[in-house]
């Protein structure tokens, strides 16, 4: 076929996506939100396709200079979103070139553990990240991973069970985080009892920057995490990639240089800009925004559990991030009924969600929805989930009341 054909049908298959992603469902993927107008402009700039590369002058010329020419403003853009990040998250240290929440991590953990380093972690089963499984970046980079225990609902952290694992182990890294994260973990605990033995404590945050952001679940840097890092664009309403913050200068100065050359090259300017606009944004409504996506969790929780399904953390309130988790049997009595299954479901009734059974609240608050708005729609996902009714007309009629994005 000629080229011109192909570009035709590329067009249609990307508007196509913007017309059904971004205007047709209501997204419930903890995975994703939606990128504010501004970040969004800035992502389709000049900047997608510069480099820059600063880095201190050579011996006997003063200040700093660049690889590259016509920089002048890429590096002021980059101080203005390491500043803001920062801020946000209190560290005096922050890098906003991590291309992922995945390089993000590595970022942190390659210059900062040797081979042969032992991290304890939260295994997947518990809901863990997949990434830190013995497999993954264990086996690229010859780390030894133990399992940091969490039970209970949701996978929480017990601070008596994770001290004891601590002096059991003496692990180099304490590595926290989780892909299926409810409950904010016992830090303080954590980190008196890792550092008094020597250990880090690392903190993924890739689902829950947002949250913190905002003021909720809880303030890892002050609370003992030595670096925090993670993705932008889960519960952190920003483009796909990461950060790293660390109030600790001497870790900063190892992880900062490996950045380039080990990580990635070049950075990708676009989504700096995009990021820093979203760190500043977030610091005028990410208090607002953060309670909202956390009420919103709570009471689409309750609204689910009151109709029928069954969640995870029932007893305990259900959760205090943006996600909540259908049970593996979503019915007491229809053990057959998997997460699997309702999601397929309500895909066909323009309800997105992932087929592990995780509920996510973000993206619907920027949307505008609040509280009071979760019993409606945990009616329309009962309705489409377990009843397998066809609700698609009547989700898209309320999706199209919501045509601008909250807090931004
Ligand atoms: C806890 C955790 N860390 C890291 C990642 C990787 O993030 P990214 O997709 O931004 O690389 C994920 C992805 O879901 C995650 O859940």
């Amino acid at each position: 076929m000629a080229n011109p054909d192909r570009e035709g049908e590329l067009a249609r298959l990307v508007r196509s996506h913007e017309r059904w992603r971004a205007k047709s469902v209501f997204n419930l993927l903890p995975s994703e939100n939606a990128l504010s107008p501004t970040a969004r402009k800035y992502l389709g700039s000049d900047l997608a396709g510069r480099y820059t590369l600063p880095h201190a002058a050579p011996e006997g010329e003063p200040g700093s200079t660049n690889d590259y020419g016509g920089t002048r403003f890429t590096d002021a853009i980059e101080r203005v979103g390491n500043e803001a990040a920062a801020r946000l998250f209190h560290g005096r240290y922050a890098t906003t070139r991590p291309l992922s929440g995945h390089l993000a991590a590595m970022s942190a953990l390659v210059p900062l553990l040797p081979r042969g380093a032992k991290i304890l972690a939260i295994p997947p089963q518990r809901g863990g990240y997949d990434g830190y499984a013995p497999g993954y970046l264990p086996a690229m980079f010859g780390w030894v991973v133990r399992p940091l225990p969490a039970e209970g609902p949701g996978g929480s952290v017990d601070a008596v069970a994770a001290i004891e694992e601590i002096r059991k182990e003496r692990p180099s890294a304490v590595l926290l985080g989780q892909s299926l994260f409810l409950f904010p973990y016992p830090l303080r605990e954590i980190a008196e009892e890792a550092h008094a033995r020597g250990s880090l404590v690392l903190y993924d945050a890739s689902h829950v920057l947002g949250l913190i952001a905002g003021g909720q679940f809880q303030d890892p840097l002050r609370e003992g995490a030595d670096v925090l890092f993670g993705s932008t664009h889960k519960s952190f309403p920003g483009p796909q990639g990461g950060l790293l913050v660390t109030d600790r200068e001497d870790l900063f100065r190892q992880i900062d240089p490996a950045l380039t050359w080990r990580v990635f090259d070049n950075a990708h300017w676009n989504r700096i800009a995009a990021l820093a606009q979203t760190l500043l944004e977030l610091e005028r409504f990410g208090p607002a925004y953060a309670r909202t996506v956390v009420e919103n969790a709570q009471a689409l929780g309750g609204a689910l559990e009151e109709r029928g399904l069954r969640m995870v953390a029932a007893g305990s309130g259900f959760t205090r991030s943006h996600q909540v988790h259908v049970e593996r049997a979503a019915l007491a009595h229809d053990r057959q009924l998997l997460p699997s299954t309702l999601a397929r479901r309500w895909e066909r009734s323009r309800l997105i969600t992932d087929l592990i059974g995780r509920l996510g609240t973000a993206e619907v608050a920027r949307l505008g929805l609040t509280p009071s708005d979760m019993p409606k729609l945990a009616e329309l996902l009962v309705r489409a989930g377990l009843r397998n009714e066809r609700v698609a007309s009547e989700v898209l009629r309320w999706r199209r009341t919501y045509r601008t994005l909250a807090f931004t």
